[in-house]
């Protein structure tokens, strides 16, 4: 991974020297940038001899006399390459500033360029950490699907004992490399992407589907240790690494290719977005145009999700639903008639969540009754909250089948 490792000035700065060098060996590449605090605990030349990189230091660092546009809009090229931002130590004036979208230094800046996942592991003195306006700081990063490394206990700098000590580094790689592996032995089978229900040799019926959604939970669960099969419809986008691709056009094939590999999957999540009709007959040649009005005739499709309900077994079943409204009452509705363990609700239609978009909103309503709103966040981290959610279910379904 591209990471760019943020310093800010604590006595656990020191630390983020050993930090580097251990990404580094985790074979990730570290772009670090230190705060002016930062720098009066650490010299950037340490960074720069462990990273190999030239160290960012401020926010006209790079700026020379001749400055190009280019150097002076640094942080957004910063941002834009790199894939993970990761803050260690950040102090309690670095999470207020992120929090409340203050950009007055490098650091601060590239945060709210920042497009990619942000992990943070603060370090301070126990009563700061524990004071109200941090862990309402903390608060509204951890809902901006931030993930929060939490200081350990012990001696801290200023002689006291409590919680506020830098996490130990193992604990840190951890949290940037997902090295969650709750998803080993699970083979997950994801449907993905559209369909495309022919009209005639060049035109086809589908929608707006772009697949990231179904493509980010492959990725999460591949990362979390499972064997993803991946039963993928048209799309433009790279399949993850790792995956089991199944590519499919139609509805029909969709159905097949899920069908084909049943047997082997644990958890199921229909994820893509099925043409619910198509034309009731492909035409051979290319329909003509002509001035009188014509009509298409379609036929139903055939409803996997509600087949793979009544074949499931055990197995987990998470369906989709995209609603333009009445969320719950949706989400609810079609967890039963399907008969799902989980239904991922999401409203389309809006501007900045959905379809093509690289974010996500969700709702989940699961068996019990419950719905869990899940707030605007990328879509991989998104996956990683349907996947925590999904393996609660499956081992409390698995407790269930053990008291019985
Ligand atoms: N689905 C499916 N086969 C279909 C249509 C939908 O397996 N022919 C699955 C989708 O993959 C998704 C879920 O059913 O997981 C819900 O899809 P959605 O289009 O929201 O619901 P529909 O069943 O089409 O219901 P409605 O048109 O009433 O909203």
């Amino acid at each position: 991974m591209r990471i760019v490792l943020g310093v800010t000035g604590g006595i656990a700065a020191y630390k983020a020297a050993e930090l580097a060098r251990a990404l580094i060996q985790n074979g990730h590449q570290v772009q670090a940038v230190l705060t002016a605090g930062a720098e009066e605990f650490i010299r950037p030349l340490t960074f720069a001899t462990l990273t190999g990189q030239k160290v960012i230091t401020g926010i006209f660092s790079s700026a020379s006399p001749e400055a190009t546009l280019a150097s002076s809009v640094e942080h957004i090229g910063v941002a834009a390459e790199h894939e993970l931002l990761l803050v260690a130590p950040a102090t309690a004036n670095a999470i207020a500033k992120f929090a409340h979208g203050l950009a007055d230094d490098f650091l601060s800046t590239l945060y709210l360029a920042f497009p990619g996942r942000v992990v943070i592991a603060p370090a301070m003195n126990n009563n700061m950490w524990e004071h109200q306006a941090t862990r309402a700081n903390l608060e509204i990063l951890r809902r901006r699907g931030h993930l929060i490394v939490d200081p350990d206990d012990g001696f801290l700098a200023c002689g006291t004992y409590g919680p506020g000590r830098l996490a130990d580094i193992a604990k840190i790689l951890a949290a940037v490399q997902g090295n969650n592996r709750d998803f080993a032995g699970e083979t997950v089978l994801i449907t993905a992407g559209p369909t495309q229900e022919p009209i005639d040799p060049v035109r086809y019926i589908s929608n707006r589907s772009s697949g990231k959604m179904g493509y980010a939970l492959a990725e999460a669960a591949l990362a979390r240790g499972a064997r993803v099969i991946l039963v993928s419809g048209p799309v433009s986008i790279d399949p993850p690494a790792g995956a089991e691709m199944v590519r499919v056009r139609t509805a029909q094939q969709m159905r097949d290719a899920v069908f084909a590999h049943l047997d082997l999957s644990t958890v199921i999540i229909k994820c893509a977005a099925v043409a619910d009709f198509r034309p009731t007959s492909e035409a051979k040649e290319k329909i003509k145009k002509t001035s009188a009005r014509i009509a298409l005739e379609l036929d139903p499709t055939p409803d996997i999700l509600a087949e793979l309900g009544r074949k499931r077994g055990d197995r987990l079943l998470i369906g989709f639903a995209a609603e333009t409204g009445n969320l719950r009452e949706e989400a609810r509705r079609k967890l039963e008639s399907k008969k799902c363990d989980m239904i991922v609700a999401n409203l389309v239609g809006g501007p900045d969540s959905g379809f093509e978009s690289d974010q996500n909103e969700v709702l989940l309503a699961l068996r019990n009754g419950e719905f869990i709103e899940i707030p605007k966040m990328t879509k991989r981290e998104v996956a990683d909250e349907i996947l925590t959610h999904a393996i609660e279910l499956k081992s409390g379904a698995a407790l269930e089948q053990s008291s019985k």
